[in-house]
């Protein structure tokens, strides 16, 4: 048997092991079955792990997984999620749950974050929810779920969440900090890209899935989002050299309605490190935008998902890409992928993370790297025409994840050491790998999570954009 036949043998017999079945039926996937330390959470089933497993059996025939672990988060929506007496909002979708036995008889507990680390919000939960309910209804054509009231009362719960009214000026989602696969403190509160590109997804997912009266007043809610949430994020996320020249020469203190520096964004906050590594061509979405606040940090997963859901642009998606390839060494070295370069150092990981002792320069998500990105990496590398990296990675890849126990995530600036706290057999390493491949080498299973740009939606832009071009002369 060839090396990669084996290595894909393995894989799929370690992620049969980590399913797990609710009274007879499987309803998803452990986070991980790491026989050398305490299981602590991983031993449950979460939101976002789940997420690659899904894709896999969606395009591997196996829905019926999928269905049963849709059908059974959406009864743990409207269940109890209270902390210190305090009711979370209604239409929460978990961040974990597990099997648990009472009378000998079977039940599901969910973790809306009251028990997590941190106690942190799993604000993903829900976007990837609408997200992977779309892409169940894509492999299977069965709408019908999606149609069903409580499927229906599901979604509108999220959009209810997600589109609030609230003390904010942006279309995009104001969130608190670790509220996704970065779920602990990492200075990623406020508009954090990786939450506006899943919004961006389940916005678009949302749209597809509703039905009726009700569905068609949210659609048009929705809509509106959409095209606003696009125009914010290409016009103010976007980062390359021509970018950062005209930030380099923004003025401060801008009052009123022509102001080009919107956020005030003071030049001296563009980091040393960028001026070096912004390639001259190619570019990227910043981490985050807020007043007087750029994210410069590269973060990963949330430009990929940008590309995937066409929340970038065409060429801003060649862009990362072409990034992508020409720091190849920082953002992919020995083990693919980077989740966010680079690592916070010093005084500012201090204040940045409290001094969190997982998260020290370049290890777990402060500048990790984790096998999991890449599939999301092959998605990107399909949806661009851009394959024969993904290529590259997945070899690179190949070389170490059986070896390393399929390990959880890597330290060190280029990924060369297996994490210090890392977990072997993560689920969704495995998972991820085994995807990376079918995206590869079946490309039309791209569709299960890739959007494409709606024509009256860039005609509304293009509009939107020239009112703003014009303002700026
Ligand atoms: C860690 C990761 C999180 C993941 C969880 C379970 O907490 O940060 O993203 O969901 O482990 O694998």
């Amino acid at each position: 048997m060839q090396a990669t036949e084996f290595l894909v043998k393995e894989a799929w017999e370690l992620l049969e092991k980590s399913m797990v079945y609710f009274r007879g039926r499987p309803v998803g996937t452990v986070a991980a079955r790491d026989p050398y330390v305490e299981a602590l959470n991983y031993d449950q089933c979460f939101m976002r792990d789940f997420v690659p497993c899904a894709l896999l059996f969606l395009t591997n025939g196996r829905s019926e997984i999928v269905r049963n672990f849709l059908i059974e988060t959406l009864a743990l929506q409207s269940s109890d999620k209270q902390m210190d007496s305090f009711n979370a909002g209604q239409g929460l979708m978990p961040a974990s749950f597990k099997v648990e036995l009472w009378d000998e008889e079977q039940y599901l507990t969910a973790d809306f974050g009251e028990h997590a680390i941190g106690r942190v919000t799993p604000v993903d939960s829900c976007l990837w929810w609408l997200i992977l309910l779309r892409a169940y209804v894509k492999a299977t054509g069965d709408i019908a779920l999606a149609h069903q009231p409580e499927f229906q009362q599901s979604i509108m719960l999220i959009l209810k969440l997600c589109l609030a009214d609230r003390f904010d000026m942006y279309p995009t989602m104001l969130v608190p900090d670790g509220a996704f696969m970065i779920d602990r403190r990492m200075g990623v509160f406020g508009h954090p890209l990786e939450i506006q590109a899943l919004f961006y997804g389940a916005l678009c997912s949302a749209r597809e899935l509703l039905a009726g009266r009700r569905g068609e007043f949210y659609k048009q809610i929705v809509n509106q989002r959409l095209s606003v949430l696009n125009l914010h994020i290409r016009q103010y996320y976007w980062i390359d050299l021509k970018r950062l020249n005209e930030i380099y020469h923004f003025r401060g203190e801008e009052f009123g309605e022509s102001a080009i520096n919107k956020f005030n964004i003071y030049p001296e906050s563009i980091p040393y490190w960028l001026t070096e590594w912004i390639p001259e061509t190619g570019g990227y979405l910043a981490g985050n935008l807020g007043p007087a606040q750029m994210d410069f940090r590269f973060f990963t997963l949330g430009n990929l998902m940008a590309i995937i859901s066409s929340l970038s642009s065409d060429r801003e998606s060649q862009s990362i890409m072409d990034l992508i390839e020409q720091r190849w060494q920082d953002v992919v070295g020995y083990m693919p992928m980077k989740i966010c370069f680079p690592a916070v150092e010093d005084l500012e990981w201090k204040i940045l993370t409290g001094c969190d002792p997982k998260n020290v320069p370049w290890s777990y998500h402060n500048g990790g790297n984790w096998p999991v990105l890449l599939w999301s990496f092959a998605a990107a590398a399909v949806k661009t025409g851009r394959t024969e990296l993904a290529w590259r990675a997945l070899e690179i890849a190949e070389r170490r994840l059986s070896e390393d126990e399929w390990a959880e995530y890597y330290d060190g600036r280029n990924g060369r050491l297996v994490g210090k706290a890392s977990r072997k057999f993560q689920t969704w390493s495995i998972a991820g790998y085994l995807l990376a491949r079918e995206f590869l080498e079946h490309p039309e299973h791209l569709a299960l999570i890739s959007f494409t740009d709606d024509p009256e939606m860039l005609e509304w832009m293009c509009y939107a954009r020239e009112g703003y071009e014009s303002q700026k002369c």
